[in-house]
């Protein structure tokens, strides 16, 4: 398979891995890091603290997005939801912003604080998992892939959620949790039943439909602004018995009005697709000038069914399916999705240096839009100093039929497509100057005001009021009150934490 332009983000990372060393970030030690050292001490005495000036830190505050880099005051790895508790007191009485960071992946860092001086929850310690009749109790040290090979090798169950194995459980599940399985059994926040969080106040408590239920609404779109979940309570699924992994490969597009031809039949096949199939559209320059396109995807049943489902597309595309392997062990699906990544590896995930952002669409795009997102692609393509893909992943299915607009602050649950942009550097050299223009200029080449984007592509180059209403639409005030309620002080802060107040 072509990963030059797929969302191989797990597998296009992992060329960098010999350059990390070269890097030298992390040398910048801010003021107030010096001045909070003292006291930060003082008030986590018991726990594992790394400080910036130790051996480990320089390793432990590394960013997964090397474009970015920040100087935690402190990085703790707690051992227990005790020392959870201590944590949040200690930052809480400072007043230093408290971060919790699981997998580490945040496109912006904010696992590391998305500024200086945070606070950083280190949760890779809290690593149970236990199952409770079909009931889920994930710590949320937990990344993706221990998450399912444990539901595989416990009674064959499994969960949606994305494909990269190291993406953490605590900011995955906190602001959606797409993946091939979610047109299935909906997003990974849909599968929360209950989560445990320490609070701002230093207190533990359960949230639920049952317990704290405005809490449980707000964690399920917006955990990082309302405490350290340590543990979520996932409804299971079984496994699917039978999926075809496949692609399809489209021939490369050397104008726009090709391109948007392709795309538009595209968006109509996903339309009205079955729920049994999630696909993709994914492109990126071919190296010859052109747009090389394939469409990337899972169907939930038998390789026979899947051709007789794609056939006039991939006729009409003039397209060829180039990989459908039938598989009946869910975990192998998941590793061919990350393009051979293994589910349970040690170490952190090599880095990448990379900008990115994403356009929710809920209508069809127009052949205006469509036409006028070809003729930036096509000048991309040509003149680009960065490496980039485009892909446009289908939603519906579950996550439109199955779940309540309002059982989640999720804000997108009418979604019909989530492009992610995504520019990186070559070799983890620093990111071009112009680099965040072209991605965010692809965007507003399809939309001039895009109306709703994907919180967990985290853009921290939106203003507030765009982050607002793109991520969160309407359910901003909402969300602002019960922010008021659970942390008026503003413990759990980032860049784009959710205000007491909004205007
Ligand atoms: C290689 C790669 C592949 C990806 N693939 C997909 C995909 O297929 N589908 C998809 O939907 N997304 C995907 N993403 C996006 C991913 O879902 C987000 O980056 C996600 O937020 C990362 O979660 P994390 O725990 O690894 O990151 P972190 O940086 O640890 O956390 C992200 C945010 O959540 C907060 N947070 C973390 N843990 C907790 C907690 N326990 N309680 C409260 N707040 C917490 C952090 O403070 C931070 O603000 C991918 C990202 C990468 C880098
Ligand atoms: C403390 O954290 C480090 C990582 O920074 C880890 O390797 C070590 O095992 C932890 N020690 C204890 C006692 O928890
Ligand atoms: C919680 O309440 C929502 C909205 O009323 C409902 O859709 C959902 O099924 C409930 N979840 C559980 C686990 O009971
Ligand atoms: C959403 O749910 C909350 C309580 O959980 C309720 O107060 C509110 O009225 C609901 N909104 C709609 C539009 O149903």
């Amino acid at each position: 398979m072509d990963s030059r332009f797929s969302t191989s983000s797990c597998r296009q990372t992992t060329i960098y891995a010999l350059f990390t060393t070269l890097l030298c970030l992390y040398t910048v030690v801010d003021a107030r890091v010096v001045n909070v050292r003292a006291d930060v001490t003082s008030c986590l005495t018991g726990l594992n603290v790394t400080l910036p000036g130790d051996p480990a830190f320089q390793s432990e505050s590394q960013t997964f997005n090397a474009r970015l880099s920040y100087t935690p005051a402190a990085i703790v790895l707690p051992n227990s939801v005790q020392d959870v508790e201590t944590l949040v007191k200690c930052g809480a009485s400072l007043g230093v912003p408290v971060v919790a960071r699981s997998g580490g992946h945040s496109y912006a860092g904010y696992g590391l604080g998305g500024v200086d001086g945070a606070l950083v929850c280190d949760l890779s310690a809290l690593k149970s998992i236990s199952l409770s009749g079909s009931n889920a109790v994930v710590q949320t040290g937990n990344r993706l892939g221990e998450v399912a090979t444990y539901l595989w090798e416990h009674g064959q169950l499994a969960l949606p959620h994305g494909t990269c194995p190291k993406v953490g459980t605590g900011g995955h599940t906190s602001y959606g949790g797409y993946g091939p399985f979610s047109r299935m059994g909906g997003l990974l926040l849909d599968r929360v039943v209950s989560a445990e969080v320490v609070l701002a106040n230093g207190q533990t408590v359960t949230a639920s439909n049952s317990s704290n239920p405005d809490l449980f609404w707000a964690l399920k779109g917006a955990a990082p602004s309302y405490g350290i979940v340590t543990s979520w309570t996932y409804s299971t699924l079984p496994a699917p018995p039978t999926t075809v992994f496949f692609s399809i490969d489209l021939p490369a597009y050397t104008s726009a009005a090709a391109f948007a031809s392709a795309f538009s039949q595209y968006q109509s096949f996903a339309q009205t697709a079955p729920k049994e199939i999630a696909i993709a559209f994914s492109m990126g320059p071919n190296g010859n000038g052109g747009i090389g396109v394939q469409l990337i995807g899972n169907y939930f049943g038998t390789k026979a069914n899947f051709n007789y489902l794609v056939a006039s597309l991939v006729l009409s595309l003039s397209a060829t399916v180039s990989t459908a392997d039938e598989y009946t062990d869910w975990t192998r699906v998941l590793v061919a999705n990350g393009y051979g990544e293994q589910l349970v590896t040690a170490g952190p995930s090599p880095p990448d240096t990379f900008f990115a952002k994403s356009l929710v669409t809920t209508d069809l795009l127009d052949n205006a839009a469509l036409t006028s997102w070809g003729n930036y692609l096509m000048q991309t393509a040509a003149n680009s100093d960065i490496n980039w893909f485009a892909q446009a992943d289908l939603y519906g299915g579950a996550i439109s039929s199955d779940f309540d607009a309002n059982s989640s602050s999720f804000a997108h649950r009418n979604a019909l497509l989530v492009i992610q942009f995504y520019g990186s550097s070559n070799n983890n050299a620093p990111y071009p100057a112009d680099g965040i223009d072209i991605i965010n200029n692809m965007v507003t080449s399809i939309s001039a005001n895009p109306a709703a984007a994907y919180p967990n592509y985290i853009d921290p180059t939106l203003t507030a009021q765009q982050w607002q209403s793109q991520y969160f639409g309407s359910n901003i005030q909402r969300l602002s009150s019960i922010k008021a309620t659970y942390d008026p002080q503003n413990v759990f802060s980032f860049p784009q934490s959710i205000p007491v107040s909004v205007a």
